[in-house]
């Protein structure tokens, strides 16, 4: 079969998403797929109709691939894709609205608001400490840390969206649980020297993650069970990735959720790709099951 990867696009997480591209490209190479890959601009059904692939694998992220978009699109052109469907990237990529949701199904997730960019600059709209980002980019681009009053109110750059998410700082451990078909995998320890940005997750030996995480087994199987529970809350299908801290001070109720990726990376310092071959999967079986596993 042929399949086209998407990848690049217009987001703020483009580069990580070539990475991923790529990594993606090769692997299903290797397992015998005929591969073209696709830079996803505003060619991209142009580019669907000349290729005409069987499959089209979705590794894109943030923006335009992951909230929708391009599912909307591979819909309309009747081209099976990898990963999550229309509903669930827009509800998942909606870092906000996607809470609504977990509340509803009693996951337990840290109060936010969004606000617009000028308001959050002109004052503390929360008491610190408190976490300004963009409602709906990930890789930790254009996150903002507000730790006390007296810092003031922070300066975002002019390339945030004008509505960002502020929300309650909860310091702790960042634990992460990839589920792929239903199954939660395992459990990723994630020790960086300081914030876990955009630096720390790119950069060779930017982190170091410890898996399966060395925890109290009752911590282990939340994370466990709460990644199954967003992963079917959403509606995601595939692969997706949800994100905790972990305030291990306060016992399993210092556990919190953060989100769920449904596009998780899948770069050479990626934590999904690495929980897979924790449980014996390797990476070229984890893309391969990803096309089989497409539909529209
Ligand atoms: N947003 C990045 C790609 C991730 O969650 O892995
Ligand atoms: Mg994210």
């Amino acid at each position: 079969p042929t399949v086209a990867v998407l990848m690049g696009g217009p987001s703020a997480e483009r580069e990580v998403s070539l990475s991923t591209g790529r990594e993606c490209a090769a692997a299903l190479r290797g397992e015998g797929f005929q591969v073209t890959e696709v830079d996803a601009g505003p060619d991209l059904p142009a580019r669907l109709a000349e290729i005409r692939p069987d499959v089209a694998f979705n590794a894109l992220h943030g923006r335009w691939g992951e909230d929708g978009c391009v599912q909307g699109l591979l819909e309309w052109l009747r081209v099976p894709y990898t990963h999550s469907g229309v509903l669930a990237s827009a509800l998942a990529l909606d870092k906000q609205r996607s809470k609504d949701m977990y509340r509803a199904h009693d996951l337990p997730v840290v109060d936010s608001v969004l606000a617009a960019k000028a308001d959050v600059m002109a004052g503390h709209v929360m008491a610190p400490p408190y976490v300004v980002k963009p409602n709906n980019e990930g890789s930790s681009v254009g996150v903002y840390l507000v730790h006390e009053a007296a810092n003031g109110p922070p300066k975002l750059a002019g390339t945030m969206p004008d509505e960002v998410m502020v929300e309650t700082f909860v310091p702790g451990r960042e634990l992460t649980t990839t589920v792929m078909d239903d199954r939660p995998l395992t459990v990723t320890d994630i020790l960086t020297d300081g914030w876990y940005d955009y630096d720390a997750k790119y950069k060779p030996g930017g982190s170091r993650h410890v898996v399966p995480a060395d925890l109290p087994a009752s911590v282990f199987d939340a994370c466990m069970q709460m990644a199954l529970t967003a992963h079917i809350a959403l509606g995601c299908r595939g692969i997706s990735r949800t994100d905790f801290r972990w305030d291990e001070t306060r016992g399993l109720d210092g556990l919190i959720l953060l989100e769920t990726n449904t596009q998780p990376g899948m770069t050479p310092t990626s934590l999904t790709p690495e929980q897979g071959q924790a449980v014996g999967m390797s990476f070229g079986q984890m893309c391969r099951w990803l096309v089989e596993d497409a539909s529209c």
